[in-house]
């Protein structure tokens, strides 16, 4: 009976050792990831407007969703090549969903990432010079010359960053729209209740003047919502948590309430 608990022990704890000894790595790389992006995010805090990068939920559900909608846009076979492309996928964790969703769903995609960070954009090449179908561009998005356009455009671009003025977004939505397919679609991401904390926030921070872009801006999201978002999510698994908004430029959709 004796040997038999012993056995037992041994047989848990050896097994046990053997999942962390094996999870260890990958944890540690997880970890290790989050720091450099932490790092890099106070060092550049206005550009990458975000303390932690995006979760797996939220990259699951911007694939979801913009898979969805781009079928439904137009019958597209999966021998076809889907063009899509990423607008700051940061250190790629958003983007090695995208990867994973479509070498299920669409395996001759191209994918385009433009990241202005030149440490992420090195960490990016790294990341996937194995994979031909993808390519990394260090630019900044409004510099990025396309070729051809795109049947799906993903955005992390933290557009209520204080850096990110009216003028600027509404010359970023112009950009992407032209480099969109007239039936393609736009998946981007909002803190939720972002811009109601940065309205309160820089209220006490900025000049009348510089506030009052602030809510031009404010403004000019909420109508790109109501006119072209064909479905909202919101991403409770995220820190802090995020909606996702897919959206068409079509002019038959019903705008969301
Ligand atoms: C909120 S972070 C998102 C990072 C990443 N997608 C993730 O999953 O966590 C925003 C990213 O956009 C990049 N960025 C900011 N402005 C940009 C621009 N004009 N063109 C391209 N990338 C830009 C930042 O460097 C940063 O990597």
């Amino acid at each position: 009976m004796m040997n038999k608990k012993v056995a037992l022990s041994f047989l848990l704890g050896g097994g046990l050792t053997v999942v962390i000894l094996q999870g260890w790595p990958a944890l540690s790389e997880r970890v290790h990831e989050k720091l450099s992006f932490f790092a890099t995010a106070v060092k550049n805090h206005d550009q990458v407007g975000a303390v932690a990068p995006f979760s797996q939920e939220t990259g699951k559900t911007i694939m979801q969703e913009s898979l969805a909608h781009v079928s439904a846009a137009r019958s597209l076979k999966r021998r076809q090549t889907l063009r899509v492309l990423e607008i700051g996928p940061g250190m790629g964790g958003v983007s090695e969903m995208i990867v994973s969703f479509l070498e299920q769903q669409h395996p001759r995609y191209k994918l385009d990432l433009v990241e202005i960070d030149r440490d992420f954009a090195t960490l990016l090449k790294e990341k996937f010079k194995s994979n031909k179908r993808i390519k990394v561009y260090c630019k900044d998005f409004l510099d990025f010359r396309a070729r051809g356009r795109y049947d799906l455009v993903i955005s992390t671009l933290p557009l209520n960053s204080c850096t990110f003025s009216a003028q600027l977004v509404g010359d970023i939505f112009d950009k992407l729209r032209a480099c969109l397919r007239a039936d393609g679609v736009f998946t981007f991401v909002e803190y939720v209740g972002a811009r109601h904390f940065s309205r309160a926030y820089y209220r006490l921070k900025l000049s009348d003047e510089e506030y009052e872009l602030l809510q031009g801006k404010a403004e000019l999201l909420a109508q790109i919502i109501k006119h072209n978002a064909v479905s909202k999510r919101v991403v409770p698994l995220n820190v802090p948590p995020t909606w996702v908004y897919t959206c068409t430029f079509g002019s038959t959709k019903k705008p969301l309430k």
